[in-house]
């Protein structure tokens, strides 16, 4: 192996390019490649993008400018864009940019150093292709490093929904999941390394359906059970997950499984029926609203989280208020809510369109009535134990920061011994953004 080249990778967008970015650090690892957090001392840049709103892609298109700067005045290093604006605009980012070497699509990321060897050649590289193979069988064994407490996987990709604003089933492709076996090996590996809370990750997460050993089909219900024997493994959670696809037995597995974590994200979008039903969303507000109720019977703590989009084109201020209406039955402890950006290539993108000002006074109030809901069941943690998983520490002395169940962040004074751990934490603050509490039993 040559001497060690430094790579810097910045990632934007999802958990899953979070993940592909950790699978392409310890691809480029194989061929030599350290990571560095300096932009300036590296070999290699690497840019894993979003694409899913307008404001996402653009960034990249700024951030390449400022890195064309560092190039011109080190022209060996070279400037990889991956995922999912390296797959929708392809030769389009050479154009704008032509100093950067390889575009590679989140499909083709196991090819990146055989494409790395052929940029170091002076080539210009692009691969956006679906190929044939699996980049998951081409990836190699893992690293055996350390690990924190907290880590992805993917077990789904892609999406066949194709809601009428969104461009992943574009960007990701066809819906599509990994095989039992791959994952449980996976699984058994980062719990070697030291991880105890396994989020498991899909586009479209509970429409997995891989396959077991013996060819049979495996549903994400089928897939947590395997997970909650690994010996070690102590929390399981995934996301994210769609309203169609939220069977029974997932849901029974909220109930019955211990190690699944209770909180989930459920995306419904709108409040209005005549809304949904243009953005192609194929569930209803009655439908959503009964399978919380279904979920809640099995899990009655579980916390809520959703997604939501506002100025969709055509909303009018009752369809808004028809969303507020389902927010406040709902009662959402954690949301993410965006304007609706128009994206190239999606039919919502050629239809009549909202003023940008109604957009941002819907978001604001929406966002208003979140954080109300949020921050009242955040502040209902205040006197209860909570079993929280220490994850590393906090910049004050002899503190350390974890989660709890429901996936609050909780500060507490404990000893570096504990992280990896989970320990029973006694509430007294509800923060901002956060939770303190003191250790319940001190060994
Ligand atoms: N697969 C997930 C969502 C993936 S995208 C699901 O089906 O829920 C994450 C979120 O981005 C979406 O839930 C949606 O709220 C938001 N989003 C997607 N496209 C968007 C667009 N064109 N404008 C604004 N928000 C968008
Ligand atoms: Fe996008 Fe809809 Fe697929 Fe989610 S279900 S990834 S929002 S098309
Ligand atoms: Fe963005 Fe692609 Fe994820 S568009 S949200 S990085 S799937």
């Amino acid at each position: 192996m040559s001497v060690s080249k430094k790579l810097f990778v910045k990632t934007y967008g999802c958990q899953m390019n979070v993940y592909d970015s950790e699978r392409m650090i310890e691809t480029m690892g194989q061929v030599g490649y350290v990571e560095t957090i300096i932009p300036e001392d590296a070999d290699m840049i690497l840019l894993n993008t979003c694409h899913i709103r307008e404001k996402a892609a653009e960034k990249i298109y700024s951030e390449l400018g400022r890195l064309k700067g560092l190039k011109s005045i080190r022209p060996n290093l070279k400037v990889a864009v991956a995922g999912c604006v390296a797959q929708a605009e392809g030769e389009e980012i050479m154009r704008r940019q032509p100093m950067v070497d390889m575009v590679v699509g989140p499909q083709s990321y196991h090819r990146l150093a055989e494409l790395e060897n052929a940029a170091s050649e002076g080539k210009k590289i692009i691969d956006i292709d679906f190929p044939d193979e699996d980049k998951f069988d081409f990836l190699g064994a893992r690293s055996k490093a350390k690990r924190a407490p907290s880590a992805f996987l993917t077990v789904q990709e892609g999406c066949d929904k194709f809601c009428a604003f969104c461009v992943v089933p574009y960007t990701r492709g066809a819906e599509s999941s990994r095989p039992l076996k791959r994952i449980l090996i996976e699984a058994e590996d980062l719990v070697e390394r030291g991880v105890r809370d396994i989020t498991l990750l899909g586009q479209n997460v509970n429409a997995y359906h891989g396959k077991g050993s013996l060819g049979q089909d495996i549903s994400l219900a089928a897939l947590i059970w395997e997970l909650d024997k690994l010996a070690g493994l102590e929390r399981i959670r995934y996301t994210t997950s769609h309203p169609n696809d939220m069977d029974d037995d997932l849901i029974e597995a909220h109930g019955n499984c211990s190690k699944l974590m209770p909180y989930l994200h459920l995306p419904v979008q709108s409040g209005s029926d005549s809304i949904l039903k243009r953005m192609n969303r194929s569930h209803t507000v009655q439908s959503y609203i009964d399978l919380i109720v279904k979920i809640r019977k099995a899990r009655p703590d579980i916390l809520i989280s959703g997604d939501f989009i506002v100025g969709f084109p055509e909303e009018s201020d009752k369809d808004f208020d028809a969303t507020l209406d389902l927010i406040r039955r709902v009662g959402y402890g954690q949301a993410y809510s965006f304007k609706y950006s128009t994206r190239p290539g999606t039919p919502a993108s050629e239809r009549d369109q909202i003023d940008e000002s109604i957009k941002t006074k819907r978001l604001h109030k929406l966002q208003d009535l979140i954080a109300e809901q949020q921050k009242s069941l955040q502040d209902a943690m205040v006197g209860r134990n909570l079993p929280v998983l220490l994850e590393k520490p906090t910049r004050f002395d002899g503190q350390l920061v974890g989660k709890s169940q429901y996936l609050h962040a909780v500060h507490v004074d404990a000893p570096t011994s504990m992280i990896g751990s989970i320990q029973h934490v006694h509430i007294t603050h509800s923060n901002r953004n956060s939770l303190t509490g003191n250790l319940c039993q001190v060994y």
